[in-house]
């Protein structure tokens, strides 16, 4: 892939600057108004990207290849079979609770616009991206009070540079069981689990039915033990088995847990994997009826805190933007909060339009056009319309990060040399070197540039060149939705 820049690179308002002068003015304008995007391709390509972080065994039809069978005896010292699921971000360690709210944001994303995503041919794979996080929640979960959540100890892991096919770190693993309760885990799980069981319904119902059933005992666990939890949790699970279920139950755990869970108490300016307030909260006002006046203004006051804090309306907070207009909220992965933003930015728009509403922000009224729009422009500055003029989607466009802060695509594959990489071998070999890395991490979501729009791709910048599942999950629904816009838009105007 050739990646020299092929556009040169200006701060935007040094970019206005000269533009007055000269006539570079002519050249920007024109090359901005041309920044169209294959949103067909980037949603491929994010769907293709959970294919390279797959642990276990790999099916004979994996079209990462790259990347070979790993963590083949994970759980075994402990008696249980764990082989399998996503490896977290760039290192070898399979989390969770980040885990399951990828599977949430993925099945989310196919329950919105699963009807996009088939026009773009992509059903099939999105759902296989699914499942393989699934199929490894049901292993982990091998009695109605346990569940196993994390194989691979942080520590070890991260004092080593090595493929996933030649780990030779701890391979523990860790359960949460009455005694160790974690309901933040079980409950992030229970979720995951509800949500992919509307996804299987149709395609396969058989699985539907064993998903659901894994996701009620996890909810019960989490209810009856509780340990450490994000109090949102239980709220989230809680809303998407009355999803998955219409039943009545679990919708008015949602109302009557409101207060004690916090899930109307938080204001929240971000979501993430550890912070699910705006999600839920973004969610409740969608899904409870109008019946339920009181709560259901609470939880819609506390998602237009967040949507008007995205847009720059709110009175009391906003959230910083840098100049080239990204969403900016801290200099560590910041995309992920701005991947999920935009998601829910653009479900919520959905729901505006499709309920004929306008959100009233403190000074005016936001209509679903106006925030779809601003969703996107986040989307576009992710494929490259930003001051670096590149895609922070890998593998997409001309110019992208090459030396993603990731083992796996950092090293030689292990197709190539099958010679074993030893831990220290490979931070000399391999972390420490100038050159891209030899495997592109296609549709990985890299953390992406600072307040001021600058990146370096360096992969010791972990800051910035780091991708996580959770940062591409997100944009799967949102692609998905921008493809089949222009689509329309397209049979509009022939
Ligand atoms: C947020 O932005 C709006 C619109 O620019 C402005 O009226 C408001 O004062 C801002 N709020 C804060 C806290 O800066
Ligand atoms: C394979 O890797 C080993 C160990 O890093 C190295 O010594 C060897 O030269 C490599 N072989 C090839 C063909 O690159």
């Amino acid at each position: 892939m050739a990646t020299r820049n092929l556009f040169p690179t200006y701060h935007s308002t040094l970019l206005l600057q000269r533009c007055l002068a000269s006539l570079l003015c002519f050249y920007a304008v024109t090359n901005h108004q041309s920044d169209a995007f294959d949103y067909r391709d980037a949603l491929s390509k994010s769907i293709l990207y959970f294919e390279g972080q797959r642990s276990g065994y790999l099916p004979p039809d994996q079209r990462v290849t790259w990347h070979h069978h790993s963590g083949l005896s994970d759980g075994f010292r402990q008696g249980v079979d764990l082989v399998g699921g996503y490896y977290d971000a760039g290192d070898n360690v399979k989390f969770g609770l980040p885990m399951a709210f990828t599977i949430t944001l993925l099945s989310w994303s196919v329950i919105e616009y699963g009807k996009q995503i088939s026009d773009a041919g992509e059903y099939h794979h999105a759902l296989e991206a699914i499942k393989w996080g699934t199929d490894y929640f049901l292993k982990s979960h091998t009695e109605p009070n346990v569940l196993w959540g994390q194989v691979g100890d942080g520590r070890s892991d991260h004092g080593c540079w090595q493929r996933p096919e030649d780990m030779t770190t701890e391979r523990d693993a860790y359960k949460i069981d009455e005694k160790h309760p974690g309901s933040d885990l079980a409950g992030e799980t229970a979720a995951a689990l509800a949500a992919s069981s509307i996804v299987f319904r149709g395609a396969n119902p058989y699985y539907s039915n064993i998903l659901l059933h894994h996701a009620k005992e996890l909810f019960e666990f989490a209810d009856k033990f509780r340990g450490k939890y994000d109090d949102s949790i239980e709220v989230v699970k809680a809303l998407w088995l009355h999803k998955a279920t219409g039943e009545v139950d679990y919708y008015n755990y949602v109302l009557e847990n409101a207060h004690s869970f916090g899930g109307i108490g938080w204001e929240m300016t971000e979501f993430s994997w550890d912070v699910k307030y705006a999600g839920v909260q973004v969610m409740a006002s969608m899904t409870l009826p109008q019946e339920q006046k009181q709560i259901l203004h609470q939880y819609h006051s506390k998602a237009k805190h967040f949507i008007c804090a995205c847009l720059n309306k709110n009175k009391e907070k906003n959230l910083t933007r840098t100049p080239g207009g990204l969403m900016f909220i801290r200099p560590w992965n910041n995309l992920q909060y701005v991947t999920t933003a935009t998601f829910l930015l653009t479900v919520y728009s959905d729901h505006l339009k499709l309920t004929n509403q306008e959100l009233s922000c403190y000074r005016d009224s936001v209509g679903p056009d106006e925030m779809a729009s601003f969703a996107k422009s986040q989307v576009d500055y992710i494929l490259g319309s930003n001051p670096m003029r590149k895609s922070y989607l890998v593998g997409y466009g001309p110019v992208y990060p090459e030396r993603v802060h990731h083992r796996g695509a950092s090293t030689v594959s292990y197709k190539v040399n099958t010679s074993f990489i030893g831990c220290i071998e490979g931070y000399h070999s391999w972390y420490g070197h100038q050159a891209p890395n030899p495997n592109v991490l296609i549709g990985a979501v890299v953390g992406g540039p600072d307040k001021n729009d600058r990146f370096e791709d360096r992969r010791g910048n972990f800051m910035q060149s780091e991708a996580c599942t959770y940062n591409t999950a997100p944009l799967v629904g949102v692609f998905a939705k921008l493809y089949g816009s222009e689509k329309n838009s397209m049979i509009f105007d022939s």
